[in-house]
């Protein structure tokens, strides 16, 4: 069940979230290629040898998913634009590619759905990949420029603006991990996008306000780490991926700088003199974006740092195989208002989950119990004083979901790759009660 609408105040935010890449389609209007369409065309990336050319052809069918949104009785929508698409080559901007977010934004404002711009979900130019990508130091000022261009586009009519979303998915989960695009296992590639990842949000976020942009922020993702026993190496296991993950994007951007137990293993190849950098990654922000959706397990681990391992948990689990643990969405909240950020505006930028679908496409009760008890979590947050403004269901659609393919189904609506149909599902008709009364 869905919680009352009651139980949120009336201008409390309820939107759902997609990305560019995962439902657009990629080559269309006249976009350069990303460094998503090299690394899925690499054998063994992507669980199912697909990619993200075609997508939901959202390209085309956007109007279709934009009343979607408002018939579900969703008041906002969160997007991101392909830099890709608006940029081909990375540095000149393509009217083509403008003119479609230009459509979709006015779309949006036909239907009453507030534009949350995110300008970067991860489709990073391929000739900026060529020249070292988020490797390279000089992505600040080109990432600078586009959010400037996407800005003078659509600026005027955009509810808020997310520089970057997810920077450990940007810097670590593809270069150190290896399992996004670029693809990279190497550790000095690793800390370098660390770093220029957050010079590019610090970067871009003085040339906005200098453009006169309002309502600027981040989206940071969090995933609650834990000892997977009660010896001091899982213990210390635990506390390192947790100043990777948790610490070192919001620490940095809040001027509070980088977290010792992450710099114990990154600083030495960190790009030299980062620490005149710090200043410029934490300019004011307007709000915070907090994406959420599991915890992990840290066993100890032999070899090099960071030396842990992350292991299976006890507790159910979605179809990613991502354990469900609504109170850690809680407790990030908590956490982030008091350690961080006070009482700056947080949004829940996304939280959801994958389920298979079944016989009856439309069927996900998993999914409603897993909403529900996320915003339950997220109201209890609130009434312990967190300044929670808005939450955003991750997905509205099913969708390319990076290197799982299009396995995984996150959507309220189902889409039918073959046809490309749309069928809303019971948690979308869930959120419409809620929503609708
Ligand atoms: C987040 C991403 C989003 C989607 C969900 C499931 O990390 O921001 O694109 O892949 O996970």
């Amino acid at each position: 069940m869905l919680p009352d609408r009651k139980a949120f105040p009336p201008d409390f935010t309820f939107g759902v979230a997609t990305s560019a890449y995962q439902i657009e389609g990629s080559g269309h209007g006249g976009a350069g290629p990303s460094h998503w369409d090299s690394f899925a065309a690499t054998p063994g990336t992507i669980a199912d040898g697909s990619n993200g050319s075609i997508a939901c052809d959202h390209y085309h069918r956007w109007p279709e998913d934009l009343d979607l949104i408002r018939d579900a009785g969703f008041s906002a929508y969160r997007f991101s634009t392909s830099w890709a698409r608006v940029m081909p080559d990375g540095v000149t901007a393509n009217p083509q590619g403008l003119d479609f977010y230009d459509r979709l934004v006015d779309g949006m404002l036909e239907r009453g759905l507030a534009p949350y711009l995110t300008c970067y979900h991860w489709d990073l130019p391929a000739a900026l990949s060529d020249l070292g990508g988020w490797q390279n130091r000089d992505i600040a000022a080109r990432f600078a420029d586009y959010c400037v261009t996407i800005h003078r586009r659509i600026g005027d009519r955009v509810a808020s603006t997310a520089t970057l979303n997810e920077p450990w998915c940007i810097a670590w989960l593809s270069h150190f991990l290896g399992h996004h695009a670029p693809g990279l296992r190497d550790i000095r590639a690793a800390a370098r996008a660390m770093h220029h990842v957050l010079l590019a949000h610090g970067t871009a976020m003085q040339a906005l306000r200098t453009e006169g942009a309002k309502n600027l922020g981040i989206v940071l993702n969090f995933e609650t780490a834990q000892p997977a026993d009660d010896g001091p190496d899982a213990a210390r296991a635990a506390e390192v991926q947790d100043a990777i993950y948790n610490q070192w994007f919001i620490r940095a951007v809040m001027g509070q700088g980088y977290p010792q137990a992450a710099l114990e293993g990154l600083e030495p190849h960190l790009p030299q003199g980062w620490q005149a950098d710090m200043e410029t990654i934490a300019p004011p922000l307007d709000w915070l974006g907090v994406n959420y959706y599991t915890r992990r397990l840290y066993a100890a681990g032999a070899g090099l740092w960071p030396q842990g391992e992350a292991v299976d948990g006890p507790l159910p689990k979605t179809q990613m195989g991502w354990e469900i643990r609504p109170e850690g969405l809680t407790e990030f909240l908590t956490r982030l208002a008091h350690d961080h950020v006070g009482n700056l505006p947080i949004l829940v930028t996304e939280n959801g989950m994958s389920a298979a679908a079944g016989p009856d496409i439309t069927a996900d009760p998993h999914r409603i119990a897993f909403i529900g008890d996320h915003l339950r979590a997220a109201k209890a947050a609130m009434d312990q004083g967190v300044n929670l403004r808005g939450f955003f269901y991750w997905s509205l659609l099913d969708n390319f979901e990076w290197g799982w393919g299009y396995g995984p189904r996150f959507g309220l609506v189902h889409v039918d790759y073959d046809t490309m149909a749309r069928t809303p599902k019971a948690s979308w008709h869930a959120f419409r009660r809620m929503l609708r009364g």
